[in-house]
């Protein structure tokens, strides 16, 4: 229970990686298949060596079971809570949750353009069996179109003030929609293409998850001295499994990497002298693949990847995360995860990396309606705690970002805090415009922005579509983005989940001014 999690010396690479299985569908209806989706909370052997760990999942799988859906073919989801009444890691209950049950859930598909009342807003929770539902909750069955263009989203809890909690606790899952082009371009596929969800997690020696709790320092009479601010486990799993290694045959495999870390971003490597075959982004295939030696991943971010291992037969291979020069010899998290070329080819590699991938408009060209700075600050509750707003403001404020229905905005994350924030915006696929270095100091002394060299293009590895963005410190990163096809509320924030929780998150509306909200969405009895 204290702030360090007791010393977990885990064996690496000795569990083999557990491979995401599809999601049936209950039955086929009229709008789509249905599919039905439980939380409880069970127990998961997340390491050979490790005692079996209380966990909460979808469908007692954690990461939850991969749903598959092919573009312009919607299904349905009805996401149930069983879980318990009490947490079993430490809430808070100072912070968003007067009055609200300490347990408490709402699925978001992160990435995906749904409408409003599908989308998992924060305050569309529910307990279990819906007996208790928050302010802004729409309805128990989602509908999820899956018009955009095929790629890997994923779905995570999205409670008000208990995302951190959920998330770490198990609830997250990946989601890949399909179409015929992609289909189209014979990339490695079917057991040769892999999705690999990157966590990290710290472990009480008797196998239970560890996370700090607030310091509980009654005598100052605070209702919660002291937040979490941040939280990086001593482990990283994939797949729910600590250090996995996965036996692959000497060819050609396509990767689909997520970061479902709560806090933790990674650069990733490959040893050997090899490269990624980086191909999409958060959004789907990029124009043209990029060949990289290090790709950085912030909180959320997804890549598609292609790794060549032909030239491997027999060899070893370490996915690794580069810590840089500062880090201790003692900081086992460098490493990811083993891959052993054992496995004989089961016939000729006939995949591809094709030279074009797909052709999509940049958004440069469109008439911008809107240029905002989202300002992302460090500041203070009235008790002294830190908390990170955007634009100063919290989350009840009133919503000053209201988009017209199909116009296009730029969106510029000016960055006056000292680290790096992956910014997600709901309801959209955006395009990095440009970064652009100001004088931090000369804007915390006297709020004048001055920049200080020209802006930057976009990363290689971030040349397509993206729902999350690296806002690093001193810049202003601009994206650029058309608030379409749904009006209503959603949401954007900062996707280190420990800062989402404590504030720096807020709503925006599309406002559609010709067909009123477009969206059933009534604000029942928000403030
Ligand atoms: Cu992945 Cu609003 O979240
Ligand atoms: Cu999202
Ligand atoms: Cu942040």
């Amino acid at each position: 229970m204290g702030s360090k999690p007791a010393s977990t010396k885990l064996t690496k690479f000795v569990d083999p990686l557990p491979i995401l299985k599809t999601l049936k569908p209950k039955r086929m209806t009229k709008d789509g298949p249905y599919y039905e989706v439980i939380m409880e909370e069970f127990e998961q052997k997340l390491h050979r060596d490790l005692p079996p760990t209380k966990v909460w999942g979808y469908n007692r799988q954690v990461p939850g079971p991969l749903i598959e859906a092919n573009k312009g073919e919607p299904i349905q989801v009805k996401w149930m809570n069983n879980l318990p009444t009490k947490h079993f890691l430490p809430v808070d209950t100072s912070f968003h949750a007067h009055e609200m049950p300490e347990v408490r859930t709402v699925t978001h598909l992160h990435g995906s353009e749904t409408p409003q009342p599908s989308d998992g807003y924060p305050e569309a929770w529910f307990t279990k069996d819906f007996e208790e539902v928050g302010p802004f909750f729409e309805r128990e069955v989602y509908e999820y179109p899956n018009h955009q263009r095929a790629t890997m989203l994923w779905y995570h809890d999205h409670a008000m003030g208990l995302t951190r909690l959920n998330n770490y606790a198990g609830l997250a899952g990946a989601y890949i929609i399909r179409d015929k082009w992609e289909e189209s371009l014979n990339l490695p596929k079917k057991e040769y293409e892999i999705p690999l969800i990157i966590q990290d997690r710290s472990f009480n020696p008797d196998g239970s998850l560890f996370y700090p709790q607030q310091p509980d320092d009654a005598a100052d009479n605070l209702p919660n001295p002291s937040i979490v601010p941040a939280f990086t486990g001593d482990t990283l799993l994939v797949n729910g499994k600590v250090w996995p290694y996965l036996e692959v045959e000497p060819r050609k495999y396509r990767f689909r990497i997520l970061n479902a870390s709560n806090t933790r971003s990674y650069q990733l490597q490959l040893g050997a002298g090899l490269s990624f075959y980086q191909i999409g982004t958060d959004g789907g295939l990029m124009r043209r693949p990029v060949k990289l030696e290090t790709i950085p991943m912030q909180p959320a971010e997804r890549i598609d990847v292609i790794i060549d291992f032909s030239n491997m037969k027999g060899k070893e291979l370490i996915l690794m995360n580069n810590l840089g020069e500062n880090a201790s010899p003692e900081d086992e998290t460098n490493e990811v995860m083993k891959f052993k070329v054992t496995r004989p080819l089961s016939g000729e590699d006939r995949s591809v990396i094709p030279k074009i991938l797909s052709d999509f408009r940049s958004l440069k060209h469109n008439k911008i309606t809107s240029n905002r700075i989202v300002k992302l600050v460090g500041s203070a509750d009235e008790f002294g705690r830190p908390l990170l707003l955007l634009n100063n403001k919290k989350w009840h404020d009133p919503i000053e970002i209201t988009p017209e229905l199909g116009s296009t905005e730029i969106w510029s994350f000016m960055n006056t805090t000292n680290f790096t924030h992956p910014m997600h915006i709901h309801l959209i696929q955006f395009q990095i415009l440009e970064r652009q270095p100001f004088d931090l100091e000369r804007y915390n002394e006297d709020g004048q922005i001055i920049f200080t060299g020209p802006p930057k293009p976009p990363e290689p590895h971030e040349r397509g579509w993206k729902d999350t963005v690296a806002a690093p410190a001193g810049q202003m990163t601009r994206v650029i983005g058309k608030y379409a096809p749904y009006a209503g509320h959603y949401v954007y924030h900062c996707h280190i989940l420990e800062h989402e929780d404590y504030d720096m998150m807020r709503p925006f509306r599309v406002v559609d001014r010709h067909g009123g909200t477009g969206s059933s969405f009534t604000n029942r009895n928000h403030h």
